[in-house]
C-alpha cells in the first residue's frame, strides 16, 4: 500500500496544475496512464483565451466580454458565475505562465499574440504557433519536477475507494510491472480528460476512454451534461486529425464542391468563425446537400493566406497535411469533416472542483463545472483546464489542512484491489469470449450513427438497444494475450465498461432532453425550450441504469436570447 495525502489523476494540464498549487508541505503524486508529457492536452493546438486586449483590434477587450462570449456561445447553459470566475483569473494567469516560461507567439513590442477564434467578439486566444497545448504542458511539467512532485507514470487507475461519503484512495494497474496496486490518500483529484474514442471519428489521442468519469460515477458521484459532445468541424479527412480553429482564425476558408464559402448561407456575418456547434452542423448539412467532395468531406482552403503566413504561423498543420494527407496547404486545399472532439459535460463539481463525495476532486474536461453549457468556445479549454486545475489543488489541500479528512481505511482499498486481482485472474481462465477490441469497435460505430451531429428519438432508442446488446456481449469478454505487463487487452478490457455507462448516460439523456441546444440538435425538436429545458442534466448510478434529475443554471447576469451571429 502506498499513501499520498494528495493523489493526482491524470498528467495533463489539470492535473499538474493541480500538483503546482497543492501544498508544499503535503505528500503530492500524480499517477499516468502514460509519460505526463504525451497526455492529450499536448494535442490543443490552437490557443487559450484571455482578454489581454494586446490585438490591435481588441483594444476595449474585457474579461466581461470574454465571459459574455463563452455564455452566449454556450447556448445559455453554462453557469455565468463560474464563467466569470474563469474568464477574470484568465488575465493574471496569461502573465503567470508567461514568467514561468511558456513560449507564447508575440506581436512586435513583444506583447504576448492574440488571434480571432469562433464565437469570439474579439481576437483573444494568445498562441504559440499552432502548437500551444505542447509549450503550456512541457512548462508546467518542468515546473512539477522543479517543485518535486512525485509521479507514477503508465499506471491506469481502475477504481475510486469511497467509504461513508468519503474518498480514501484508489486501485491501479501497473502497467509496467502487471500488478494492481492499493493507494491511500486523504484526498484525490481527477484530471482524467474526456472519452473522445467512444467515438469513431474522434481527434482525441488514443488513451482517451473516459474512465476516470465512469469511476467518479460508479463511486457515487452524479455526471452532469453528457448529452453535450463536440465536434470538432475540422479533423483532416480519413485521418481524424485536428486542424486548428487556428486555421480559420488565420482566414482560412470553407469551400464546397461548387467552389463556395458557404458559410455565407448559415453565419453570413462571421462566416466560419462561428461556435463550432453551428460550423459542424454547417458542413455537415453541406455534405447532405450534395455539396461536398466524395459525399464526405469539404475543403478548408488556406492558399490565399501565403507561404510565409503559413510556416510561420501553423506549421504544425502544414507537417500534418504534408505527413498525412501528402498535400501542402500552401498549394492545395485539406480535405476535412467534424469529428468528436471534447466533451462538455463530466463529474459534477462545484467552482472549487469539489464533488459530493468528501476528499474527491476533479478539473478539466473530465469534469464539468460547468463554464462550457451546451457548446465550448474554441480556446476555452486550455484555460479551463488550467484555472480549475489550480483550484482543484488548493481546494483539496485546504480540506486536508482543515482537518477535512479521518485516516486511510486502507484494508477496504486493498479489498478493492484484491477483488480486481481476481476478477482478472477469473477472466484470463476463459479460453473463448468476445473480443474486446472487436466490442469497442462496435460500441464506436453505435455511437457516431447514432449519438452524432443530427439526432432523434428513433435514433437515439437504437442506440440504447444497441449498448444492451453489447453490455451482454462484454460478461463474457475474453482476454486472448498471455502478458500481464503492459497487457492492452486488459486496459481496454477494465475501461470499455466505464465506456458503456458514459454511453448510455449520453444516449439516455439526449433522448430525454426533447429540445435542441448548443451541440445537442434533435431534429424532432428542432428549438431551444428554456421553459423546460434551461437545466443541467445529473445522472446517478444504479445497476440498472442511469437516474436522471435536473438542476438550474445559474442565469443571474445574461438573459438566455436567440444565438444569433
Ligand atoms: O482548434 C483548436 O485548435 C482546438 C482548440 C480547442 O479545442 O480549444
Amino acid at each position: 500500500m502506498v499513501s499520498h495525502d494528495i493523489l493526482i489523476v491524470g498528467g495533463g494540464l489539470a492535473g499538474l496544475a493541480a500538483a503546482l498549487t497543492s501544498d508544499p508541505k503535503l505528500k503530492v503524486a500524480v499517477l499516468s496512464k502514460v509519460h505526463p508529457v504525451r497526455s492529450h492536452s499536448i494535442s490543443a493546438q490552437g490557443g487559450i483565451n484571455a482578454a489581454l486586449a494586446n490585438n490591435p483590434n481588441a483594444k476595449d477587450d474585457t474579461w466581461e466580454k470574454h465571459a459574455f462570449d463563452t455564455i452566449k456561445g454556450s447556448d445559455y447553459l453554462a453557469d455565468q458565475d463560474a464563467v466569470e470566475l474563469m474568464c477574470k483569473l484568465a488575465i493574471p494567469l496569461m502573465y503567470e505562465l508567461d514568467h514561468m516560461g511558456v513560449p507564447f507567439s508575440r506581436f512586435p513590442g513583444g506583447v504576448i499574440a492574440q488571434r480571432p477564434f469562433g464565437g469570439a467578439g474579439y481576437p483573444r486566444t494568445c498562441y504559440a504557433q499552432d502548437r500551444t497545448g505542447q509549450v503550456l504542458l512541457h512548462t508546467l511539467y518542468e515546473q512539477c519536477v522543479k517543485k518535486g512532485v512525485v509521479f507514477y507514470e503508465e499506471v491506469l487507475v481502475t477504481s475510486l475507494v469511497v467509504r461513508d461519503g468519503r474518498c480514501v484512495g484508489l486501485v491501479a494497474y501497473d502497467m509496467g510491472t502487471g500488478e494492481i496496486r492499493s493507494f491511500a490518500a486523504k484526498a484525490v483529484i481527477f484530471g482524467t480528460g474526456g472519452y473522445g474514442r467512444i467515438f469513431k471519428l474522434s481527434t482525441n489521442a488514443y488513451i482517451n476512454f473516459g474512465s476516470g468519469i465512469g469511476m467518479a460515477y460508479r463511486a457515487g458521484i452524479p455526471i452532469k451534461d453528457l448529452e453535450f459532445v463536440q465536434f470538432h468541424p475540422t479533423a483532416l479527412y480519413g485521418k481524424n486529425i485536428l486542424i486548428s480553429e487556428a486555421a480559420r482564425g488565420e482566414g482560412g476558408y470553407l469551400i464546397n464542391n461548387k467552389g463556395r464559402r458557404f458559410m455565407e448561407d448559415y453565419t453570413p456575418t462571421v462566416m466560419e468563425l462561428a461556435p463550432r456547434d453551428i460550423v459542424s452542423r454547417s458542413i455537415t448539412t453541406e455534405i447532405l446537400k450534395g455539396n461536398g467532395f466524395e459525399n464526405a468531406y469539404v475543403h478548408l482552403d488556406l492558399r490565399h493566406l501565403g507561404r510565409e503566413k503559413i510556416e510561420k504561423r501553423l506549421p504544425g498543420i502544414q507537417d500534418i497535411c504534408i505527413h498525412f494527407a501528402g498535400l501542402d496547404p500552401v498549394d492545395t486545399p485539406i480535405p476535412i469533416q467534424p469529428a468528436q472532439h471534447y466533451s462538455m459535460g463530466g463529474i459534477d463539481v462545484d467552482k472549487d472542483c469539489a464533488s459530493p463525495v468528501k476528499g474527491f476532486y476533479a478539473a478539466g474536461e473530465c469534469a464539468c463545472v460547468s463554464v462550457h453549457g451546451a457548446n465550448r468556445l474554441g480556446g476555452n479549454s486550455l484555460l479551463d483546464a488550467i484555472v480549475f486545475g489550480k483550484i482543484a489543488g488548493l481546494s483539496a489541500s485546504r480540506f486536508i489542512n482543515e482537518g477535512g479528512f479521518a485516516g486511510s481505511k486502507d484494508a477496504e482499498i486493498d479489498g478493492e484491489a484484491g477483488r480486481l486481482t481476481s476478477d482478472f485472474e477469473g477472466i484470463r481462465k476463459r479460453d473463448k469470449g468476445h473480443n474486446v477490441y472487436r466490442l469497442l469497435n462496435d460500441l464506436k460505430i453505435l455511437m457516431s450513427d447514432k449519438a452524432g451531429i443530427y439526432r432523434d428519438a428513433k435514433q437515439l432508442r437504437e442506440g440504447i438497444d444497441g449498448l444492451g446488446r453489447l453490455r451482454e456481449a462484454y460478461k463474457d469478454a475474453c482476454i486472448y494475450g498471455s502478458c500481464t505487463r503492459f497487457c492492452q487487452e486488459f486496459v481496454t478490457l477494465v475501461e470499455f465498461d466505464y465506456m458503456m455507462d458514459l454511453a448510455e448516460a449520453i444516449l439516455r439523456g439526449a433522448d430525454l432532453r426533447t429540445e435542441t441546444r448548443g451541440s445537442h440538435f434533435r431534429t424532432d425538436h428542432p428549438k431551444r425550450d428554456d421553459e423546460s429545458w434551461l437545466k443541467h442534466t445529473l445522472a446517478a448510478y444504479t445497476e440498472k441504469g442511469p437516474v436522471f434529475s435536473y438542476r438550474a443554471v445559474n442565469v443571474d447576469k445574461y438573459k438566455p436570447q436567440e444565438r444569433k451571429y
